[in-house]
């Protein structure tokens, strides 16, 4: 069967490194030419991949990358800010408020600047996170940014149809999120994760990545937060 994504262009934010980097390696397979955009990122070819550099706190920088790329048929969004956990009475608020600018609002900023560019064919891919339907204590910029990014998502397959709108809400993967934690501690925290969970095990950034394939290729998935977990929420 010929992939829907065979031809197709997706432009993923966040595609410099883990789940986007992921994803922009299950949409080359599947035949699609994809623009990778991130912070650490420069214009170029690797691999049959493309490249672009992006900032999604500053909507000039993307306003170049869709102009540069022009039409699109996929935009999929995985930037998201390394979040310290804690109260918010001990909380920095602009802090936590920069952490907001990168994922929700530079969601908004890219959807709203690439709309002109994106077929209507084509579809949106957000990210949230488990932590957005399951609650702990200390993690409100979390729970705040991914209950916010579900919500728009099913706002956003209303008022942008007929592109169609999805989120994708991982539970804890083994990416670079976590390699600011030295390797032994970085082991322990996984290995008690997943030891929690029905799996039995913390996920991969391969298979969260089918996720946003799924949205992509599949017409009639629109407005969905599809949970890849490992049934943390359960
Ligand atoms: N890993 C998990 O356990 C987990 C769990 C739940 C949800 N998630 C969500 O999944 C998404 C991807 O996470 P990941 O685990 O793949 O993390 P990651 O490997 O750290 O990737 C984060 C990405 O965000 C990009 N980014 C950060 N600030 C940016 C900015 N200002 N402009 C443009 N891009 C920016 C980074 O690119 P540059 O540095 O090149 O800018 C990088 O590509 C995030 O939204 C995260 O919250 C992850």
């Amino acid at each position: 069967m010929t992939s829907s994504l065979s031809g197709k262009t997706v432009i993923v934010i966040g595609g410099s490194s883990g789940i986007g980097a992921a994803v922009a390696q299950a949409a080359t397979a599947r035949g699609a030419q994809v623009v990778l955009a991130g912070r650490r990122l420069a214009s170029g070819r690797d691999n049959g991949l493309r490249s672009e550099p992006v900032d999604v706190t500053d909507a000039a920088s993307l306003q170049r990358l869709f102009e540069t790329v022009g039409r699109f048929d996929h935009l999929v969004y995985t930037s998201g800010p390394s979040v310290r956990a804690k109260h918010l009475a001990e909380t920095d608020l602009v802090e936590a408020q920069d952490n907001f600018n990168v994922k929700l609002w530079g969601a908004l900023r890219a959807i709203q600047l690439a709309l002109p560019y994106l077929d209507e064919r084509g579809s949106i891919s957000l990210t949230s996170g488990q932590l957005g339907r399951k609650l702990a204590a200390g993690q409100f910029i979390k729970i705040g940014i991914n209950a916010a990014t579900e919500a728009l998502g099913k706002q956003l397959a209303k008022e942008l149809a007929p592109r169609r709108v999805n989120v994708i809400s991982p539970g804890v993967i083994d990416t670079p999120a976590y390699a600011g934690l030295a390797e032994e501690q970085r082991s322990a925290m996984f290995a008690k994760a997943g030891s929690a969970l029905p799996v039995g095990r913390v996920g991969q950034a391969e298979e969260v990545a089918a996720g946003y394939v799924l949205a992509m290729e599949n017409g009639y998935i629109t407005g969905s937060v599809i949970d890849i977990d490992g049934g943390g929420l359960l």
